[in-house]
């Protein structure tokens, strides 16, 4: 988040400001179908093509310090381990022994040298999963133990978090990242440390979380307090990055500006983060906006100088989702972690704000759920600043492949001279 980025972004929204329609040749969306959000059928389709293929995130780094930590991940639907190698490597495996399937490891975390199987304990090794030992290896005949290595899945790490990817032709994580790192790169994410965590179920599906974070539309009419919205939705500034991700920075509205003792809604030097130190190298464009970055599928970071949550959707079935969000910092000087039982005042105050507006978002999902599954609603018309939800919608079809959806059920492909490469 250069300079020249900023520069653009300041740029960018002072023609959102100034636009009496959308920019000339824009595309006209067709209606997003329902079905998409609301069937059996499109949920089986994302079970078995999109979430099997794309990166996602796991956990953090810091979790797993030392060769031999490891931690299991379920939320891909298939029993998952990751575990840091005898190299300092991040290794992840399927939790699956290769004997009769019992899981290889059974707590959520813990640490050993070895993979010994509770069961029978076969043993693996944490770098290939290579299986190194066989109680009564005479009894089996013809075993080969080079066949019966734990399976691997892909695992990289960036600015602190474990990514893993089932699909071991996947792109390499950088790669799949691309130029969405601009937004995260000046976080210095590996030093930071989780302040909280929050989770909810919601009777709605995935998407429809997703979608909530992905436009400001809806700011003023649901997130205004005393009749004041501290964003202008009119000037939000979307960035479309290859492989789904996207960013959105939107300026602070007139009352809010005058509130926060700005000159302008870019005046962008004024506001510190004191008592909270503030990370070095983030412009303070951060403070003085809504900056959130999106990575592709289920991530939207609503970006701060003082760290950010990440907000994090996991489906459950076709219209149940799990709602994550998970706070990072800096943590407090001369600690290595955040006490989530005993957080400082400014914490708990800043908690109580962003668990406010998840609560806020949360109150709309299950109803429109409820609406989308009825005969009342077919299709959804998307408008040009709800750009980044039909972004969202044209990568989970490249991912699963167009030709594996029920052309009722497919958005066209629109977007992609738009897509900053
Ligand atoms: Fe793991 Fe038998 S199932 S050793």
């Amino acid at each position: 988040m250069d300079d020249a980025l900023v520069e653009r972004i300041r740029s960018d929204m002072e023609y959102e400001f100034a636009r009496t329609a959308p920019p000339e040749g824009f595309p006209a969306f067709h209606d997003i179908p329902t079905a998409r959000h609301t069937t059996e059928e499109f949920h089986r389709i994302e079970a078995e093509h999109l979430w099997p293929r794309t990166w996602v995130i796991a956990g953090r780094a810091e979790q797993i310090p030392d060769p031999g930590d490891f931690f299991t991940f379920d939320d891909l639907g298939v029993p998952l381990l990751v575990v840091r190698g005898t190299d300092g490597e991040v290794n992840c495996f399927y939790n699956t022994c290769q004997h009769r399937g019992a899981p290889v490891v059974r707590g959520t975390t813990g640490s050993s040298r070895r993979l010994r199987c509770q069961y029978h304990s076969w043993t693996y090794e944490i770098d290939g999963g290579t299986l190194v030992s066989v109680p009564d290896e005479r009894d089996f005949v013809g075993l080969d133990l080079t066949e019966r290595c734990l399976p691997r899945a892909r695992c990289d790490t960036y600015a602190g978090f474990v990514f893993v990817n089932r699909d071991l032709d996947a792109p390499d994580l950088s790669d799949w990242i691309g130029p969405a790192r601009e937004m995260l790169d000046p976080f210095d994410g590996g030093a930071l440390r989780e302040v909280y965590r929050e989770s909810r179920v919601i009777p709605c599906n995935w998407k429809v979380t997703a979608e909530a974070f992905l436009e400001v539309y809806h700011f003023r009419h649901i997130h205004s307090h005393d009749g004041v919205s501290v964003l202008d939705n009119r000037g939000a500034a979307m960035g479309l990055y290859p492989n789904g991700h996207s960013r959105m920075i939107t300026p602070y509205s007139k009352q809010n500006v005058d509130r926060s003792g700005m000159g302008s809604w870019d005046d962008w030097e004024h506001l510190d983060t004191a008592p909270m130190p503030a990370i070095g190298g983030v412009p303070a464009m951060v403070d003085c906006t809504s900056t959130a970055v999106s990575l592709f599928p289920n991530v939207i970071i609503p970006l701060g100088r003082i760290g950010f949550p990440i907000n994090v959707f996991w489906p459950i079935d076709a219209g149940t989702t799990r709602l994550d969000w998970i706070y990072y910092a800096p943590p407090p000087d001369g600690a290595d972690r955040f006490d989530p039982d005993d957080l400082p005042d400014h914490w708990r105050t800043r908690r109580a704000a962003y668990d406010q507006i998840m609560a806020e978002d949360e109150m709309n999902m299950g109803p429109m759920q409820s609406s989308m599954e009825s005969p009342a609603l077919t299709g959804m018309p998307i408008n040009y600043q709800e750009r980044r939800i039909w972004h969202l919608h044209e990568q989970i079809d490249r991912i699963i492949g167009v030709e594996n959806i029920p052309a009722e059920m497919r958005v066209e492909q629109l977007l992609e001279p738009y897509v900053e490469r």
